[in-house]
């Protein structure tokens, strides 16, 4: 069958795959993006605190300006960022974020009129823009009503939406990215796309764990594609917890809470990040990792409170009463509502029951500050890259300004890319790209009709539970070698499982068990790597904590892991942090 063509793909519907999708569009490049579910279904669519970009609307930080961004950033990163990409971002931000406010984004705005900027963690002073707690919607309505406009009142109809399609597999042939399979969920039907560049722009990897502000389909097969096409996967072992996830569901409890003043409070009432001393100036907008870890030691120490629907699960209070009605309703209006419609409390009157949760998969795809994987014509942004910008921690406000700021860029080069393929100053040109697209969609053929025809024993569920708790249990913010271990033998044993999967519903239309098949391999997948390089890695640094290796080690492992696929397992790499004008220290608070 012919393959479908279109000049440039995106993978992903989120903000970076919007940002991607519009700048190729504006480069006059036709463009699909083809999108798991529609656009604004998209995880993006649940960040809430804010974008971080030193303009410098705030008293507070009058002074701030990008070199003081890069350097919190780089230093948040505990010195594993690339410096040169950390720099382009900052650089970037002010632009990118003045952008965003003339597409018409609902910053909220301070009494001048100016953005408003909260406190996070990281700067110590407000540096973060946001609308409400609901940034992220705002600002993934406010590209979508961009592309909207390309494609209607503009009567252009080169960006093509391809919404509710999974992508499955990368078609790469002599180094380049010729194409990809699609799997066309509402009917079931495969088809071939043949292009010219890719850009992954597909989330996190998140629900590899049970305990996530991530969204179901976080699934990491976005991840997982490139992969399996021998695209490495770099800093998987770096996972961030937030930490504060509503208990029992494990939202998101944003981090303006605290920036806007909120406490946290053990079961006697006291604001416990004081004893600690990596908190105990920062307090309560101290670093994640920093205040993850405490959580955890004080609950680990008796400060916690039980939960009475789940016993083994603790908690401490985030506590925002002294904020007062007002201040509550005007700026943590969804917190309020989250709280009310999951939990039965109200903040203005309660404390809010919060514990850590997985939230942000600081590792992906590799690329460099370009956007740029080791294949050509393939091109990464947002959380499915690792370019890296976050290192081995991020801060607070640095993942949509990376969505942004990198999902610009990945455009960008795509853009200049494809018109070189397209016009032929891009050699060597393959000639078959047509029967090597149609031999990879027999491939995937088979290999959904080899799921939809077994009768094996295993059920979808069954493994992702146990994967889930495999991951919590044995790689959450404390790991140390032997429970690293027992969780690589226990991922081999799932893998070997998941070979006897089969499905009680095998019909094509809208199958959402057979998409969750072809996920839990990517899940699987992204897993055994995120434990393989925490394995490797023999000391503590930013998100990764090793109780058996309690100290930073620049020596030996100021490097960058690199994870391989191969059928036999995840194979490791390392290569060279890119450092620049902020030298590594040893972390100060
Ligand atoms: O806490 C938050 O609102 C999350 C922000 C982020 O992850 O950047």
């Amino acid at each position: 069958m012919k393959p479908i063509y279109h000049d440039t793909i995106v993978v992903g519907g989120g903000l970076a795959g919007l940002r991607a999708a519009l700048e190729l569009d504006r480069r006059n490049v036709k463009v699909a993006l083809i999108s798991k579910v529609y656009p604004l279904r998209s995880h993006s669519v649940a960040a809430q605190g804010g974008i971080n970009a030193a303009l410098g609307n705030h008293p507070r930080s009058y002074y701030d300006n990008w070199e003081k961004h890069a350097f919190d950033t780089i230093k948040g990163s505990d010195y594993l960022a690339d410096q040169d990409a950390v720099i382009r971002m900052t650089k970037e931000a002010v632009k990118r974020i003045v952008e965003l406010e003339h597409w018409g984004c609902p910053f909220d705005r301070n009494d001048e009129g100016k953005i408003a900027q909260r406190p996070f963690g990281g700067a110590g002073f407000p540096r973060t823009c946001y609308s409400t707690d609901k940034t992220g919607h705002a600002l993934l309505h406010t590209l979508y009503e961009q592309i909207v406009k390309f494609r209607q009142v503009a009567e252009r109809q080169e960006l093509t939406l391809y919404n509710e399609w999974l992508v499955t597999r990368i078609v790469v042939e002599n180094g380049r990215c010729i194409g990809l399979i699609g799997l066309d969920i509402k009917n079931g039907n495969l088809s071939a796309f043949k292009t010219n560049a890719v850009i992954f722009a597909t989330g996190g990897s998140g629900r590899v764990y049970g305990k996530t502000t991530n969204a179901l389909i976080n699934t990491g097969m976005g991840m997982a594609v490139p992969y399996w096409a021998d695209v490495p996967l770099k800093e998987m072992e770096f996972i961030q917890f937030h930490p504060t996830t509503l208990v029992g569901k494990n939202i998101l409890i944003t981090e303006g809470c605290r920036g806007e003043g909120g406490y946290l409070i053990n079961n006697k009432g006291e604001r416990f990040l004081e004893k600690y001393k990596d908190s105990k100036k920062a307090m309560e907008v101290a670093q994640r990792d920093i205040i993850s870890r405490n959580i955890t030691k004080e609950i680990m120490e008796g400060g916690g409170l039980k939960d009475p629907t789940d016993f083994a699960s603790r908690y401490v209070l985030l506590d925002l009463r002294h904020l007062g009605e007002d201040r509550i309703m005007s700026r943590l209006s969804g917190i309020r509502e989250i709280c009310m419609k999951f939990a039965g409390i109200d903040p203005v009157y309660e404390p809010i029951p919060v514990q850590p949760g997985q939230h942000y998969t600081m590792g992906g795809i590799d690329c460099n500050k370009d956007c740029e994987t080791q294949i050509k014509g393939l091109y990464a942004a947002g959380e499915a890259a690792c370019v890296s910008v976050h290192g081995a921690n991020r801060l607070g406000g640095n993942s949509l300004l990376d969505t942004i700021v990198f999902g610009t860029i990945a455009g960008e080069n795509a853009a200049n890319y494809a018109q070189g393929a397209i016009y032929g100053s891009v050699p060597p040109r393959c000639n078959n790209k047509d029967r090597i697209l149609d031999d990879a969609l027999k491939c995937e053929n088979r290999k959904i009709e080899s799921i939809l025809n077994s009768n094996g024993k295993e059920n979808t569920s069954n493994i992702k539970e146990e994967l889930n708790k495999l991951m919590e249990g044995k790689v959450g913010i404390f790991r140390n070698a032997e429970a690293l271990k027992s969780a690589l033998n226990k991922i081999k044993q799932l893998q070997e499982r998941y070979k006897n999967i089969s499905l009680n519903y095998k019909k094509c239309k809208i199958n959402l068990s057979l998409m969750w098949v072809l996920e839990l391999k990517g899940s699987l997948d992204v897993a055994e790597a995120i434990i393989a390089g925490a394995l490797a890695r023999e000391e503590s640094r930013g998100s990764q904590f090793r109780t058996d290796f309690t100290e930073r080690n620049d020596e030996d492992f100021l490097k960058h892991t690199l994870a391989y696929y191969s059928d036999e397992g995840v194979k490791l790499d390392y290569k060279e942090v890119v450092l620049g004008p902020f030298e590594p220290k040893a972390r100060e608070y």
